[in-house]
């Protein structure tokens, strides 16, 4: 199995694609981000997916940043716990994991990682860019030694999540995503509108999910209470979305995307109504060098059987 490190805010379904990676890969830790929800509510979230894995105790939980230090800060950092819950998991409010999170911080720890196996660690970021963009700062020499950086974040379309024009994970934390974009680590990039295509349990879905009535399957219909009433009122789709996964599940089987193309993609910093907005250069007009390949198909079959197999696992 490949060796990752997954840098998440965990919410919703940030802990469908831990469940996912835990599934498909070696993971050699997880670190958190400020994101989502309240920092610590993450932490303790990513402990508590852990446990449902059954890997309680196996994978250490590293915190990170709580604020997009790159950018403006503390001002512009929004939580949404209208789309995930109070708890970050549809208001289930779980009990405490036993295992506690790891000493030091995560950006050592990715650092650190990074040159313990170099060529071998790649990356899941399904957060705010932010504890990635201090690695890389901080030690420009793990930049060589990342064979491949996944990313949810972003659109390809202009239509954004958190404001009209920005995806939440590229708006949080803007600067971030701009120094991981040009940082010349390879990199795949799935954004929200590959979510809504391709990512959206729909009623059905979820009976039948509902149906396979294992741990991992009862964990998915709870933490999927909020978001599933959030997305009907203000996104006007039929069902949930699950983009962290998508992007997991991308990472364990490449072959699941129909298609994808190599653009120069950059972020919009200074917009006064498109800050943290992903500019993808389809045809190639600015004339700069192509650094994401960005996913514009998923066999949404594929994706969904990959879906279910990790939930029947989790008994
Ligand atoms: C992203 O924002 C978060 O709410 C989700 O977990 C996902 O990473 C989608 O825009
Ligand atoms: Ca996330």
């Amino acid at each position: 199995k490949k060796r990752v490190i997954i840098d998440t805010d965990t919410a919703g379904d940030d802990t469908i694609a831990i469940l996912t990676a835990l599934h498909y890969f070696q993971v050699e830790g997880i670190t958190i981000t400020g994101g989502n929800v309240q920092f610590d509510q993450q932490v303790e979230n990513a402990l508590y997916t852990i446990e449902v894995a059954g890997k309680g105790g196996q994978v250490p939980v590293y915190k990170g940043y709580e604020r997009p230090l790159m950018g403006l800060g503390e001002k512009e950092h929004r939580t949404v716990e209208d789309v995930h819950g109070k708890d970050g998991m549809g208001d289930s409010f779980f009990d405490k994991a036993i295992q506690r999170p790891a000493e030091g911080h995560a950006v050592d720890f990715l650092i650190e990682t990074v040159h313990k196996y170099p060529g071998d660690i790649h990356l899941i970021a399904i957060a705010p860019l932010t504890n990635i963009a201090m690695a890389i700062k901080k030690d420009p020499t793990i930049v060589p030694k990342i064979p491949h950086l996944y990313i949810m974040g972003g659109t390809n379309n202009a239509l954004g999540n958190i404001t009209p024009s920005a995806e939440y994970n590229f708006w949080v934390d803007p600067e971030a995503a701009k120094i991981v974009l040009h940082s010349a680590i390879p990199i795949t990039m799935v954004g929200w509108e590959m979510c809504t295509e391709y990512s959206i349990m729909d009623d059905t879905d979820h009976e039948a999910i509902a149906a396979l009535a294992t741990k991992g399957s009862k964990f998915f219909t709870d933490i999927n209470q909020v978001v599933m009433k959030f997305n009907k009122s203000v996104h006007k789709l039929n069902g949930t979305t699950h983009p962290d996964t998508l992007l997991a599940a991308v990472a364990a089987k490449e072959e699941i995307m129909t298609k994808s193309n190599l653009y120069h993609v950059d972020i919009e910093l200074t917009g006064e109504l498109t800050r943290g907005y992903s500019l993808v250069d389809i045809n190639n007009r600015l004339e700069r060098k192509k650094n994401v390949r960005v996913c514009e198909g998923i066999d949404r079959d594929a994706f969904e059987a990959m879906l279910f197999d990790v939930l029947r696992s989790i008994q």
